[in-house]
C-alpha cells in the first residue's frame, strides 16, 4: 500500500471552544498506482482528507503512513521534504503567481530542491508543458491563459519534481465539460501510463465512476 491511515481523527476547535469533529478514527488505504476519488457533500470532509494526505494539515490523532514514512509523526524538516518531492498539488484555484510566466511558474517548486539545477530542470519543464499542450505559451504571463490553460500550468507545476502521488482538490471545478474531461484524461494518462498515482476530490459523478476506487464520505 502506498498510503494507510491509521485510526486517523481530525478535529478543529472553534474560537469559543466548539470542537468540530471532521474524522472519527477513520481507516483506509490507497494503493499505488491507482487513480482515486473522493466524493461527498460539501463539508463532508473531502479538502480535509487530501490536506492531511499531502502534509499539508496535521491530523488530531492517528498515523499516516506513506511509502513506510509516518508523516504525521514527522519533524518538520521531513515534512517539507515529503510535500515538495513526493506530494504534487492540484486545486480548484490554481495558485499561479501572477507576474511570473508560465515558465517560472512550472519551476519555482523545482528551485526548492536542494539539487536545483536550471539547465536539468528548465528542460523538464519545457518537455511536460508539451506534454500538456502549452509549448506555444511558455513565455505568457499568467494573467494571458484561459481557466482551462491555467490548470494544466498547474498540473505542470505538479509534476515537475515527479511526485510519488498527485493530490488534486477539486481540479475540474472551475472549468468547462471539454475542459473538465482533459484535466481528467490527463490525470488517467498519468496513472495508467506513467504508473503515478492521483488522489482527486469531485462533485462530478461521472468523472468519479470512471477512476479505478470512488471514497465516499463520510465513511460507513
Ligand atoms: N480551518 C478550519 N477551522 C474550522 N473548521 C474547519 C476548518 N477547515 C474545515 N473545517 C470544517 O471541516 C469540515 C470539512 O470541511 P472540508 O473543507 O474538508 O469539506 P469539503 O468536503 O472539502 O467541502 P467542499 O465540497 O465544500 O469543498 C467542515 O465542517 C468545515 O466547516
Ligand atoms: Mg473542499
Amino acid at each position: 500500500m502506498l498510503i494507510i491511515l491509521k485510526d486517523v481523527s481530525k478535529w478543529y476547535t472553534e474560537n469559543n471552544g466548539n470542537k468540530i469533529v471532521v474524522f472519527e478514527k477513520i481507516n483506509l488505504s490507497i494503493e499505488k498506482g491507482k487513480f482515486v476519488s473522493i466524493i461527498g457533500e460539501s463539508g463532508s470532509g473531502k479538502t480535509t482528507l487530501l490536506n492531511l494526505i499531502g502534509g499539508i494539515d496535521s491530523v488530531s490523532e492517528g498515523d499516516i503512513i506513506i511509502e513506510g514514512e509516518n508523516i504525521a509523526k514527522a519533524d518538520e524538516e521531513s515534512l517539507s521534504e515529503f510535500r515538495n518531492l513526493k506530494v504534487g498539488y492540484v486545486f480548484q484555484n490554481h495558485f499561479l503567481l501572477r507576474g511570473f510566466n508560465v515558465l517560472e511558474n512550472v519551476l519555482i517548486p523545482a528551485m526548492l530542491r536542494k539539487d536545483f539545477s536550471k539547465e536539468t530542470f528548465t528542460k523538464r519543464a519545457k518537455e511536460l508543458l508539451s506534454f500538456l499542450k502549452l509549448e506555444d505559451k511558455i513565455n505568457r504571463n499568467i494573467d494571458e491563459l484561459s481557466s482551462g490553460e491555467k490548470q494544466r500550468v498547474s498540473i505542470a507545476r505538479a509534476l515537475i519534481n515527479d511526485p510519488t502521488f498527485i493530490i488534486a482538490d477539486e481540479p475540474t471545478g472551475n472549468l468547462d465539460p471539454k475542459n473538465s474531461e482533459t484535466v481528467f484524461s490527463l490525470f488517467y494518462d498519468l496513472v495508467k501510463n506513467l504508473g503515478k498515482t492521483c488522489i482527486m476530490a469531485t462533485h462530478n459523478l461521472d468523472l468519479a465512476e470512471r477512476t479505478d476506487l470512488i471514497i465516499r464520505l463520510p465513511l460507513q
